[in-house]
């Protein structure tokens, strides 16, 4: 077990592991004046004792990382303001139109630093991705993936017939011959909404370096159903969980489209 014991030397029994712990894995002595971690628990490794001991009094190994402290920890809406995010995420659209420029594997990384990030159910950390960069590689997988969907009994005719419509102006109507696709797989089918969360951090990170990004949910579907595309195209022998190109934007948008007001009830309470 990863987390071992607490540094009684430098614990002044705050509680703060004790209460925040989602696993419950701290208990208190008799006196209850000491915190004891109690091994007999299953510690589900979300860190969050280590990240919340104002004292460093967690004794851990093999998490595979280290913790990192930086100015702006302890108070994140320092780091960025609201108004900052918000025009971030409006301004932010689906690229369909890409310069055929590799992306530096320097700022991949940082974008697959970030994805490591995101929270994940129950921690469970068994996300893969993968990345597609060879142009002919993209070729191939796409038009095997136009194959599939205009092939589908499962695709309306409607639909059908936008996609071939969408053959007359693109060359690659699925990736949009963007120079990287990125794959999110698993072998674990409930690391959906992870894969969700993660690719989402990853395309906002991408926003951050000057890159566009477009969710692929067309590759997702063929990828996730297609046994032979997906292990012979792709190479994947998990769960297709999500798809997103990357790379440098074509294009510019002048402004942030025209969207509808969420649904909500409940609000109304509270005035
Ligand atoms: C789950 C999901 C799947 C998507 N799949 C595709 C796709 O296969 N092809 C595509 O061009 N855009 C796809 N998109 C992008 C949406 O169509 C896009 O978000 C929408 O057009 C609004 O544009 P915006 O993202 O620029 O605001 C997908 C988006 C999501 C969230």
């Amino acid at each position: 077990m990863p987390i071992k014991s607490i540094n009684q030397d430098k614990c002044t029994a705050c509680l703060q592991c004790y209460k925040d712990c989602p696993a419950s894995c701290f208990v208190l002595n008799e006196d209850k004046n000491q915190v004891i971690y109690d091994k007999r628990q299953s510690c589900i490794l979300c860190g969050h004792c280590i990240a919340i001991c104002p004292h460093d009094a967690i004794n851990y190994k093999n998490l595979k990382d280290e913790p990192i402290t930086f100015q702006g920890v302890q108070n994140p809406q320092e780091l960025i303001p609201y108004k900052t995010l918000h025009e971030f995420l409006m301004a932010k659209r689906s690229i369909r139109q890409y310069k055929k420029k590799k992306v530096p594997k320097n700022d991949l990384d940082k974008i697959l630093n970030t994805m490591r990030y995101a929270p994940t159910a129950s921690n469970v950390r068994s996300l893969k991705c993968r990345i597609i960069s060879n142009e002919k590689k993209i070729k191939e997988l796409s038009e095997a993936i136009v194959n599939a969907l205009l092939s589908s009994p499962n695709v309306p005719k409607l639909y059908k017939n936008v996609l071939k419509r969408r053959l007359d102006y693109h060359d690659d109507i699925i990736f949009y011959e963007a120079p990287h696709i990125i794959i999110v797989h698993s072998q674990n089918l409930s690391d959906m909404t992870n894969a969700t969360i993660c690719i989402t951090y990853g395309m906002l990170a991408a926003q951050t370096l000057g890159l566009g990004t477009c969710w692929i949910g067309l590759a997702f579907e063929v990828l996730r159903s297609d046994k032979k595309i997906r292990t012979e195209l792709a190479g994947i022998l998990d769960k297709v969980l999500g798809v997103f190109t990357l790379g440098y934007s074509e294009t510019k948008y002048y402004r942030t489209p025209p969207r509808p007001p969420l649904k909500v009830e409940g609000l109304e309470e509270l005035d």
